[in-house]
């Protein structure tokens, strides 16, 4: 193995080290302690754990931390109703709505719903359209750690080649309008791409966001590249016994790590950032919100 690998656990770790001062000089000084607001409709049990370890890294910050659990059959009138309130309670800075929704809600309603000011997620079209067209947003937080581990690792990133693998609202999109920002050549390739593996192999920087486990193989790799992996899939791991699993990313760990550069390990890279520019966000909203 050839790649440096980039410690995403390590620099969330100081993030949220950050984040936590800047929580505490916000007590200190003006008496104000944020909130995070996030709303769970239904059971999926994914979507639980990562509303679970949300909750718990808000407490550890120092912030508070409301969870709205609902019923998986909620009227979109009732969860309306419930974004209403937190858009208007004070002690609530950011609202996030834990994604997918079940299938009866329409999700960009219920997401255009919340303030824009609160929007911890950056999903809403005001914070899409300031982040496209260059303007102070809030910005979605996968992505958000993405750049800023890429920008850790290769310092400026103008002029480089970058491929976005995925189309995502939530990642895709989001990602390819920060590394334009930064200068960088964009693409954005999908599932109906030509020739996608030579499209991947031109890219100095590649970012993998399918939900596809392990799709992305060295041979897709340019030498030197740097590789950072979105995908989180758990996959049958039968050389652990019987009925195990085990997470992996869209990438093939292995065989990329022999020709990138550097790249981001599942678990451990890309997750534990996510939550952390969570926090982050939700700590300028709240600066703002008493600016
Ligand atoms: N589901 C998967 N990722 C996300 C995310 O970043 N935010 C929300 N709200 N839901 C998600």
């Amino acid at each position: 193995m050839v790649a440096t690998i980039i410690d995403g656990k390590a620099f969330a770790a100081t993030v949220r080290g950050k984040v936590a001062g800047h929580v505490a000089r916000l007590k200190a000084d003006h008496g104000i302690i944020p909130g995070l607001a996030v709303v769970l409709v239904g059971e999926d049990p994914a979507s639980q754990v990562y509303v679970r370890s949300k909750g718990k890294m808000t407490v550890e910050v120092g912030m508070n931390s409301y969870e709205h659990k609902l019923e998986a059959d909620t009227s979109e009138a009732d969860l309306l109703a419930l974004i209403d309130q937190l858009n208007t309670d004070p002690e609530v800075h950011g609202i996030l709505v834990q994604l997918p929704l079940p299938g009866h809600l329409n999700e960009a309603l219920v997401i255009n719903a919340i303030d824009p000011a609160k929007d911890v997620d950056g999903f809403h079209i005001s914070n899409v359209g300031l982040l496209a067209t260059g303007q102070k947003a809030m910005v979605p937080c996968t992505p958000l750690g993405c750049l800023m581990m890429l920008r850790d690792h290769l310092g400026s990133l103008s002029g480089l080649n970058a491929v976005v693998i995925g189309r995502s609202n939530i990642v895709g999109k989001p990602m390819a309008q920060l590394l334009l920002g930064d200068s960088c050549t964009v693409t954005i390739a999908h599932s109906r791409t030509k020739d996608i593996l030579a499209v991947s192999r031109r890219a100095d920087i590649v970012v993998a966001a399918v939900g596809r486990p392990q799709m992305v193989t060295g041979d897709w790799i340019k030498p030197g590249a740097t590789v950072i992996d979105v995908g989180i899939n758990r996959i049958d791991a039968p050389e652990k016994g019987e009925g195990k699993t085990r997470l992996v990313g869209d990438c093939d760990f292995d065989s990329c790590a022999e020709v990138a550069g550097a790249i981001t390990p599942v678990p451990g890279g890309v997750g534990p950032m996510t939550i952390a520019c969570l926090l982050a966000n939700t700590v300028t909203a709240c600066s703002r919100a008493h600016g």
